[in-house]
């Protein structure tokens, strides 16, 4: 895949664009540290049925003119950073707009029981399909926000505005919503894409180290699965990145988006490649269903750079992957600070291979009860291996676990 980079002194103090184009939908995600994230959302709003094609007919028609009513649902602590700015920005702009907290904070805020509260709230606040719900905060606002945009009402206009690192490079493009359910993580959900996505850099300003490390796993994992040049770039710069060298944030965001975009473009609907985006992803949700989904033991950026050492090391247990690459990927991130042995994980069970198994089970990559995983071939490519049986899988997590760093 052509990817389309650009020297980094040329992004600071810019603005970029990038393009998502899938079948039916085309959308900017705009990034940049002179984000006017309050400019665009004007701009939006009193011109939408330029931007809009999945509802052209609606508001090329009944709304064209009139200007939208915002429904942000918001972060906490995202609000309390920086909700007087944008609540400024709005009333200054004449903006029509309600806040809906979320009123849980991480993973435990994908349920059906917060899904259900949120959409009653936002009913009781008399949205109609004109209106306009962005999405302010982390992966998980951005995923129950997008579900609950994609169902109230059978859909209404979306804005991604993502707050942390793994937001800003993975979740918030290309249209996953969904929540997490006793049986699995993001087990119900729908596609839906957003309008818009707005990344300013400036929200990562606040977020904690750990948040920052466990964006930078989705970061190092769009190297890994596609293009080697930029993990090598990341095993320079990855300390300057976590540091928040504005450049290298910038420089590693927009690489980012640009491969997710050239991916989803493809393959909308994980029909094929987009499935490479779930490189450790089927390791890190069993791991994540194993902590409870506690981001106090245990964030989802974090699970994925399990994951992907763990995925490492079983492509080489199975011969598909030169000896001593996992070890490479693993000290580099183990270099930046991330915990890379799951036995190290403060779980409430003693890992091992049979409740990790049953905590891979339900996954939506899965079916004919085998199992599915994301394997490296080296760095830099990867390829999606099917039929994978429960005693072939229990066999190599026996081997796995009992590899220490
Ligand atoms: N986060 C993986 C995907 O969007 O496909």
């Amino acid at each position: 895949m052509q990817q389309n980079k650009r020297p980094m002194k040329e992004l600071t103090n810019s603005q970029t664009i990038v393009k998502v184009q899938t079948t039916h939908q085309h959308y900017p995600i705009h990034i940049g540290q002179s984000l006017d994230t309050i400019g665009l959302l004007i701009d939006y709003l009193c011109h939408a049925s330029k931007h809009n094609t999945r509802h052209a007919g609606r508001h090329n028609t009944r709304h064209a003119g009139r200007q939208a009513v915002l429904h942000i649902i918001c972060d906490k602590m995202v609000y309390q950073h920086y909700g007087q700015a944008m609540e400024a920005g709005l009333t200054n702009a004449n903006i029509t707009y309600h806040l809906h907290h979320v009123p849980l904070i991480g993973e435990k805020a994908k349920s059906i029981a917060i899904y259900e509260q949120m959409l009653e709230k936002i009913l009781a606040s008399g949205i109609d399909r004109s209106h306009v719900i962005a999405a302010w905060g982390g992966g998980v606002v951005g995923d129950l926000a997008g579900f609950i945009a994609g169902t109230i009402l059978r859909g209404v206009r979306l804005i991604q505005i993502p707050t942390t690192l793994l937001a800003q490079v993975d979740s918030s493009v290309g249209g996953k919503t969904g929540i997490n359910m006793q049986a699995g993580k993001n087990l119900v959900g729908v596609f839906y894409q957003p309008e818009m996505v707005l990344i300013d850099c400036r929200f990562l300003a606040s977020l904690p180290t750990r948040q920052l490390q466990a964006g930078y796993a989705e970061i190092a994992k769009y190297g890994l699965i596609n293009d080697a040049a930029f993990f090598d770039w990341l095993q320079e710069s990855g300390k300057r990145l976590l540091a928040r060298d504005a450049d290298a944030l910038l420089y590693a965001i927009e690489t980012s988006c640009r491969m997710k975009a050239a991916i989803v473009n493809q393959d909308e609907r994980e029909a094929g490649i987009r499935a490479w985006l779930n490189l450790g992803h089927s390791f890190g949700h069993g791991l994540e269903k194993l902590a409870g989904y506690d981001g106090d033991i245990l964030l989802h950026g974090e699970a994925v750079a399990i994951g992907i050492g763990m995925a490492f090391d079983y492509a080489e247990q199975i011969g598909k992957c030169k000896s001593g690459t996992a070890q490479i990927v693993k000290a580099h991130f183990t270099d930046l600070g991330m915990v890379m042995n799951p036995h190290q994980l403060a779980l409430k069970v003693a890992l091992n291979a049979d409740n990790l198994l049953e905590a891979m089970r339900y996954d939506k990559k899965n079916y004919d009860e085998s199992f599915t995983l994301i394997l490296p071939q080296k760095i830099g490519k990867v390829e999606v291996v099917t039929g994978i049986d429960a005693s072939t899988l229990h066999r190599y997590l026996s081997v796995i676990l009992d590899i220490r760093l």
